[in-house]
């Protein structure tokens, strides 16, 4: 079965702060979507993308997020309140999946060869991996009153990034009780099934804050794409 990309782009953007959705702000004069898309399809390693949008832009065209003939790959499906059930929705597109892999649109500048790591992993016989970096801030964990409980070693923990590659079965098994987790691998986790690691690239930050968008300007007039 082919490799089918889920891009949940439902998000209201609050922490960027935007009028726009946040898949929706341009960069260079293209969005975010249409950026993420493009990279992951031209990439060779996805065969179709389906893309999560707002509910009010659910009956938007593929033509109008992506350019041809990226397009002709791209299906487009309402999301919904929280992340999970955008992918839950995706998830419903993809049934014909072998793998699937979960990428956020906020991620415009991954690069190909972090596809390819993913995808040989999943066909190397993982179920579930997941793009990680080491941690470089010490990190605390606080109480409700924001006193320090604890330090957990830095050297056993990783920030974690998209795309994350799943099984298609083992992912719909996970995603049908989701709560308001902000990770899909977490979900995996909470059914006991193992999660396995690739090697993280800096240029898939995700665009959370101002702060990241400057970034990734800056990167795309320095010629980064
Ligand atoms: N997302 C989604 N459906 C939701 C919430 C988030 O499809 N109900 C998507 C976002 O569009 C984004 C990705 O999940 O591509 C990662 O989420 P995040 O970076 O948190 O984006 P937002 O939720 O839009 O941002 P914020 O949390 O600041 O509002
Ligand atoms: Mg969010």
């Amino acid at each position: 079965g082919p490799v089918v990309g889920i891009v949940p782009a439902a998000g209201r953007g609050v922490r960027l702060g935007q009028e726009l959705p946040k898949a929706f702000v341009e960069l260079d004069g293209r969005t975010m979507l249409d950026r993420a898309v493009e990279s992951m399809l031209d990439s060779g390693e996805v065969d179709r993308v389906v893309v999560v949008v707002p509910p009010e832009l659910a009956a938007t065209q593929p033509e109008q997020l992506v350019r041809a003939p990226f397009s002709e790959r791209v299906s487009v499906v309402a999301g919904g309140a929280e992340r999970a059930d955008s992918v839950r929705a995706g998830l419903a597109c993809a049934s014909d999946a072998r793998f699937v892999l979960v990428h956020d649109a906020a991620r415009v500048l991954t690069p190909p060869g972090l596809f390819a790591r993913v995808v040989a992993e999943l066909r190397r016989g993982s179920d579930a991996v997941i793009p990680v970096l080491p941690v470089t801030d010490t990190i605390k964990s606080v109480d409700a009153q924001g006193a320090v409980t604890g330090t957990p070693d830095r050297a056993s923990l990783r920030a974690v990034q998209t795309p994350q590659g799943f099984d298609v079965a083992l992912l719909s098994r996970a995603n049908t009780d989701a709560g308001d987790a902000t990770d899909d691998a977490g979900l995996v986790e909470r059914l006991g099934e193992r999660v396995d690691t690739v090697a993280g690239d800096p240029l898939a930050f995700k665009i959370t804050t101002p702060l990241d968008l400057v970034l990734a300007r800056a990167l795309l007039a320095s010629g980064a794409r």
